[in-house]
């Protein structure tokens, strides 16, 4: 499937080929003259709503065009098993990677790797370390966090017991969704009880704020990091019998999750959290045809209430 580097000759037949570039195409398109590329997903788990649905919205936008096929592979939550995947897309050939990593610091020098070798790679959601990459999509966490912080400061009126449930802390939104979160709470009065990293998952989230429970008699509200997160604190409050004393706000707003969970009055409020799918494959394309894309999109967020979910939310100010 590659073209492969011979010095001589074939140095000529290279350089009309492809173009160079610090990581990105450097070789010619595979099955010369075929209608199809292949791309190889790597997924950092499918235990989670909304990675099932980044899939989903990948598959989606891909069956739109059938110059490319897609593989899958499900790194179901091990960054040992995703990097190993990415291996495999290396030495398969494929023509281009899409991987949404479990931890920044693990998926770092495989997806080097993959740039070295001249195969495109597009980082979708987490990132990894550094910039060898071809492209990075996704939100604004850290924007995400401060939006949400600062919402969180007017709906309590500047004063309350916080507790925070990370995400996970060696993965890129969990570090940002918390620095943002404390820069928009910064002027409020706001006291933040007790914080813990609940690692994206439920019913982690439900032990840590059982606990939480069982030291604060007095909590206000949940900032947790991710929709499952906070349904996971409701629950245990719920068990309490304490869910009516607290508000709860989490990021995802899938419509079939978080917005479910805010017009049902679980949650306060959740912040869309876009999975970039589409996206991934629209800009998989141009990179394929050999176009120049930006080394970073931003997607836009928005934020879902009682007040605004039927009509679609309010996008996030400054987008
Ligand atoms: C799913 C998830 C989402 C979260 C995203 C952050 O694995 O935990 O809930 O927004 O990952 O990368």
């Amino acid at each position: 499937m590659k073209a492969k580097t011979l010095l001589g000759p074939a140095l000529g037949l290279l350089l009309l080929a492809g173009t160079f570039t610090a990581c990105g195409r450097d070789r010619a398109p595979s099955k010369a003259g075929a209608a199809k590329w292949t791309i190889g997903v790597s997924q950092c788990n499918l235990g989670e709503p909304w990675r099932v649905q980044m899939n989903q919205d990948i598959r989606n936008a891909a069956r739109e065009h059938p110059e490319i096929e897609v593989v899958y592979k499900d790194a179901q939550n091990d960054s040992l098993r995703q990097t190993s995947q990415i291996e495999e897309y290396i030495s398969a050939g494929v023509d281009l990677i899409i991987v949404s990593p479990k931890e920044a610091a693990p998926l770092t020098a495989p997806v080097a790797a993959a740039c070295r070798k001249g195969i495109p790679v597009i980082v979708l959601d987490r990132r990894v370390l550094g910039d060898e990459y071809t492209c990075f999509i996704g939100a604004d966490n850290v924007r995400i966090g401060k939006a949400a912080g600062e919402w969180i400061v007017k709906r309590l009126g500047g004063r309350g017991r916080i507790v925070e449930l990370e995400g996970l802390m060696t993965s890129t939104p969990g570090q940002d969704r918390h620095t943002g979160f404390r820069e928009g709470i910064k002027d409020g009065g706001l006291e933040i009880v007790f914080e813990a990293d609940m690692k994206w998952l439920e019913p982690d989230a439900r032990r840590e704020m059982e606990s939480a429970l069982a030291r604060f008699p007095k909590i206000d509200l949940v900032y947790a990091h991710n929709d499952p997160g906070a349904h996971g604190a409701y629950l245990a409050a719920q068990a309490a019998g304490r869910e009516k004393d607290i508000l709860f706000v989490g990021i995802d707003g899938l419509p079939h999750e978080g917005q479910v969970y805010v017009k049902q009055g679980i949650l306060a409020a959740s912040f869309e959290y876009p999975t970039g799918g589409r996206e991934a494959v629209e800009t998989a394309l141009r990179i394929l045809k050999g176009e120049t894309v930006d080394k970073e999109i931003t997607l836009d967020s928005r934020v879902f209430t009682p007040d605004n979910v039927a009509a679609g939310g309010e996008v996030l100010k400054g987008n």
